[in-house]
């Protein structure tokens, strides 16, 4: 058992954490969540559409939008539009999209820290917002950088760093290496979220105890998994009480899930088109019994209201299947 409790965050991801689902996972038991990354070069031109991406709610404390961006001048004019808003802001170094690194953004700055530290800095000095990091371990061309980053990101101020252990190179292949998490987390007094590969409670105890990271990020194992967080803190006797969908049936919490993913939908985007939910709706059903057939039919039916009724009414039809116990 690992005694100490430490933060679980929803990573950030584009097309799937939207302000409903960063919601969702917060009352299933994510510490923190993280708005997909939006680009700097649109929120500092007022683009609508990269605005919608950084919207938050009162539930949502502390409310951390994630930029991205090659050029500083934009990137410091986001910091400052985003100030009076976000509680932290995260910068992405992450992110191994070829349209993202070709403008020298994302994972592709991580081969010169000089740049990452030069970015962060002009951010810093541009708000008293505390600026995180988000990044890869390096490009996987030449020697890893992340450590070498972290360790001059702490002497600037940034107030935490997430490291996802892949290189931009490995996009998701391999594993996450988190023994090379674990030397930077031994190299720095900051805390270092550790990142990759956690699916459950056994995986988050290993990566643990592997890294001693200050904190634990999950991302695929969320996505139509949103009751994971509340999962490993119980497995892990992070003494949570009874979770909202009562007991422990797939089903059930999936439905449980399902629907408040899906109220939470219509109070929030009421009017405007949730481009995420048929990716949600085939996410929350993955592996479940007849999901591929009922999925088929989702494809058929424009109607976001008779979309999120048929994945209701097939989750209801399976919470009477007792034998899906966890
Ligand atoms: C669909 C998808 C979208 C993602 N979008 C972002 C993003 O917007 N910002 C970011 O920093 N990372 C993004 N990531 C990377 C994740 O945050 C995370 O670092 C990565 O998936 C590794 O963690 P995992 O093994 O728990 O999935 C994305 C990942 C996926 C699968």
């Amino acid at each position: 058992m690992y005694e100490q409790p430490v933060p679980l965050f929803l990573a950030p991801m584009a097309g799937v954490t939207d302000l409903a689902y960063r919601l969702l996972a917060r009352e299933c038991g994510a510490d923190l969540s993280i708005t997909e990354f939006t680009a700097a070069s649109g929120l500092s031109r007022h683009d609508a559409s990269s605005w919608l991406k950084v919207e938050s709610d009162h539930r949502e404390k502390p409310f951390i939008p994630q930029i991205f961006g090659g050029d500083i001048s934009e990137m410091v004019t986001t910091v400052e539009l985003l100030e009076h808003k976000a509680d932290i802001i995260d910068i992405n170094f992450g992110c191994p999209a070829p349209k993202v690194c070709r403008n020298n953004a994302g994972a592709a700055l991580l081969r010169s820290p000089d740049q990452v530290i030069e970015m962060v800095r002009a951010c810093i000095n541009a708000t008293n917002v505390p600026i995180t990091v988000k990044m890869r371990l390096g490009t996987g061309s030449g020697p890893n950088t992340a450590l070498e980053i972290t360790q001059r990101l702490e002497d600037e101020g940034v107030e935490r760093v997430c490291v996802h252990g892949r290189t931009l190179r490995q996009r998701y292949s391999g594993e996450a290496d988190w023994k090379q998490i674990k030397e930077i987390v031994d190299s720095v007094d900051i805390p270092v979220i550790a990142n990759g590969d956690i699916i459950d409670a056994k995986t988050a105890l290993s990566c643990l105890e592997v890294t001693g990271a200050g904190g634990l990020m999950i991302g695929r194992g969320a996505i139509g998994r949103p009751m994971i967080f509340h999962e490993i803190k119980r497995d892990l006797g992070w003494s949570v009480g009874k979770p909202p969908w009562g007991d422990d049936n797939i089903a059930s919490s999936r439905l449980w899930c399902w629907n408040r993913y899906l109220e939470l939908s219509s109070e929030l985007y009421s009017g405007i088109r949730n481009k995420n939910l048929k990716r949600h709706a085939v996410s929350f059903t993955k592996g479940l019994p007849g999901a591929s057939k009922m999925r088929v039919e989702l494809h058929s039916i424009a109607d976001q209201e008779k979309m999120g009724d048929r994945v209701k009414q097939y989750l209801e039809e399976l919470t009477e299947i007792e034998t899906l116990t966890l």
